[in-house]
């Protein structure tokens, strides 16, 4: 009896001590990363992370989402995704990050709660008036700099970030999985749309599998989707991992076959659906995007290259091979498509050197630069005059 006696009063100690901690403000709830706006199937998915668990909303044009599982308002994470409508953050231009650290359980719902806190963004969403201007950049394995500085390349007119996958390397940690959100961050400061897809690297170790939390994805068990931004269509491609599933270095842990399989089958209701997705009315952009370009290596490849044929796809986006290479349509896998791969990390040289790519549709041409550090451009090319 005496031993629950002491626990209890440890307890009130416990609970006094941390009222008067939040009371004092000694419990700082600082934002580790600021939010990335992601773009996912249907909507932004709004991603920030902070030091203390807590809860999250974003109010949009005095609309307030949740972060919310099933209704109940998550308070068990310090990363945090808030699904907001395109057209919602589109036309309010801006939003606000709210947060509140949830210090300890007393029962049921009730908490003792740490102060809210708040903090603004402007959004602009992808600007069609002076052509669209992308950038995309792959394979730096969480080596923020001098990624950050290569992205920033198109500075204030920039419409949309790619993040073309293998932005980090083995996923062993959550400070890894913080990676995405730090480059994206570093370029679009909360104000600019995100696309994210995943690499081969980003499958791996054991956080591996908070992955989806982090980044914007229709969902915990795919990274391929199509999503519409205006007049640009995208179709994102996830090939899984590089290898066999039976290949040694996956310890029997893959089966990645199987993802294939339910992929391959969404994006042949994606062609069958054509007239509400790349034929859709106001589409006049359709870009692919994946990290590892599709090419002819197996009968998987060789069907979603035929699927991709379908898709009228003005230019594909890639990486993984850490080299520059552009192929105009036509090429050896049989793609009706130009291809673009488009980064050579700092790793592939050793120099200090990262070169990735932009590229801009304007008044009907589509043009792409192979761009460095200082921004200077190693190699122009027009993919239609
Ligand atoms: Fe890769």
């Amino acid at each position: 009896m005496w031993c629950e006696q002491v626990l209890q009063f440890f307890a009130f100690v416990r609970g006094a001590a941390l009222s008067l901690f939040v009371g004092l403000g000694w419990l700082p709830n600082r934002l580790r990363t600021e939010p990335t706006v992601f773009v996912a199937e249907d909507g932004y998915q709004i991603v920030w992370e902070t030091a203390r668990k807590s809860t999250a909303r974003v109010t949009v044009g005095g609309v307030r989402y949740t972060d919310h599982l099933a209704g109940n308002i998550r308070w068990d994470q310090k990363v945090h995704k808030v699904e907001v409508p395109f057209c919602a953050l589109d036309a309010a231009g801006g939003y606000e990050i709210q947060y509140r650290h949830m210090i300890v359980r007393i029962e049921g719902y009730k908490f003792l709660q740490g102060k809210e806190i708040r903090k603004a963004y402007a959004f602009r969403p992808v600007d069609f008036t002076d052509g669209l201007q992308i950038y995309n950049i792959s394979d730096n394995h969480s080596l923020l700099r001098p990624a950050d500085q290569v992205a920033a390349y198109w500075g204030e007119k920039l419409d949309l970030l790619i993040l073309n996958g293998d932005i980090i390397s083995d996923v062993d940690s959550r400070g890894q999985l913080r990676g995405v959100l730090e480059l994206a961050a570093a370029v679009t400061h909360g104000t600019r749309p995100v696309l994210y897809t995943r690499g081969n690297h980003e499958t791996r170790s054991n956080y591996a599998l908070e992955l989806s939390r982090w980044v914007g994805t229709p969902g915990a068990d795919r990274y391929y989707f199509t999503t519409r931004l205006g007049a640009l269509w995208l179709a994102v491609f996830d090939a899984g991992e590089d290898k066999q599933d039976g290949h040694a270095e996956y310890s029997g842990l893959a089966d990645f076959d199987a993802y294939r399989a339910k992929e391959t089958a969404y994006f042949e209701r994606v062609v069958a659906n054509a007239a509400n997705e790349y034929d859709a009315p106001g589409v006049e952009y359709r870009l692919l995007v994946v990290h590892i370009p599709l090419g002819d290596v197996s009968a998987t490849q060789r069907k979603w290259v035929e699927l991709a044929n379908q898709m009228k796809i003005d230019v594909a986006l890639t990486g993984h091979e850490h080299l520059l290479a552009y192929y105009p349509a036509g090429g050896c896998a049989g793609q009706n498509y130009p291809l673009l791969i488009g980064a050579r990390p700092l790793r592939a040289r050793k120099d200090g050197s990262c070169t990735a790519t932009a590229l801009e549709f304007l008044n009907g041409g589509i043009t792409a630069w192979f761009t460095g550090v200082d921004h200077q451009v190693e190699q122009e090319i027009k993919i239609k005059e």
